[in-house]
């Protein structure tokens, strides 16, 4: 099966308050871009298939930026496939569309993956495309919840009350990459699109627009290196567990 991704870098990284947008600021020595585009390269499924093509969006001014970062990124490990950047929307929700849009017209799995979470590891990619592959037709990796979190109404800046509180091991929090049957993903962008033009009505992940859809979403374990780099203090997180040794010594 042909499996493609959309890398979502259009946004333009307003809490990490760089002067470059977000997935071209260099961390650990590669912009996150970068990073991102390798491990989704390196990652095996396994039956063996790998991802064979990039889709990226990026801020319109930014284009040229976001391919010249991403250019060379295949290695040994991660051979080079065919990218394409396209300009992202307003939201994440259209540059998903926009991306989704510009698809080869064979892909039969999509995953769709932010730039900002840069260090997701190809083991945890892997793990997305398989469960696409036995059958699932919308994948999240999803890790539990170490708070306890409320649902809280009419929040202001003094605060609000609280509604109520989900029992927490049910909570998982996720991440991306998501993997979707592309009929799936396709289908349930194409109903939720008026939703996409404002950040009030997106939807902030695309199994949202699945389950929306009536659709059926599968979690699979979630891996902390894919947490989503948003403010300055994640830089600093990420340079340092990039420079620390992996366990075992040996990286
Ligand atoms: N993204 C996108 N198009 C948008 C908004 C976001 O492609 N219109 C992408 C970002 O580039 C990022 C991912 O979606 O890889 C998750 O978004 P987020 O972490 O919120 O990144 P930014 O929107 O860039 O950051 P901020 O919200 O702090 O401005
Ligand atoms: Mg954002």
């Amino acid at each position: 099966m042909s499996v493609v991704a959309v890398l979502t870098a259009a946004g333009s990284g307003s809490r990490l308050g760089h002067a470059l947008p977000k997935a071209v600021v260099p961390v650990a020595g590669a912009p996150l871009v970068a990073h991102a585009a390798r491990a989704l390269l390196a990652a095996r499924a396994a039956d063996g298939s790998r991802v064979t093509a990039l889709v990226v969006t990026a801020p319109a001014e930014h284009v040229a930026a976001v391919a010249d970062a991403l250019r060379g990124v295949g290695d040994d490990r991660a051979p080079a496939v065919p990218v394409r950047v396209v300009v992202g929307g307003a939201t994440r929700q259209a540059s998903v569309a926009a991306g989704l849009a510009a698809l080869p017209p064979d892909a039969d799995v999509v995953l769709v993956h932010d730039a900002a979470r840069a260090f997701a590891p190809p083991a945890l990619v892997a793990r997305v495309v398989d469960a696409v592959h036995a059958g699932h037709g919308a994948v999240v990796p999803g890790l539990p919840v170490v708070d306890t979190v409320k649902r809280v109404a009419a929040w202001d800046a003094d605060g609000g009350p609280v509604l109520d509180t989900p029992p927490r091991d049910v909570l998982r929090a996720v991440q991306t990459p998501q993997g979707f049957a592309r009929d799936v993903l396709v289908h349930a962008h194409a109903l939720g699109a008026d939703r996409a033009g404002d950040e009030a009505t997106a939807a902030s992940d695309d199994a949202g627009l699945v389950e929306a859809a009536g659709g059926r979403v599968w979690v699979v374990p979630g891996d902390e290196r894919a947490a989503k780099i948003t403010t300055p203090r994640d830089v600093v997180l990420a340079e340092a567990l990039h420079a620390a040794p992996a366990p075992g010594g040996t990286l």
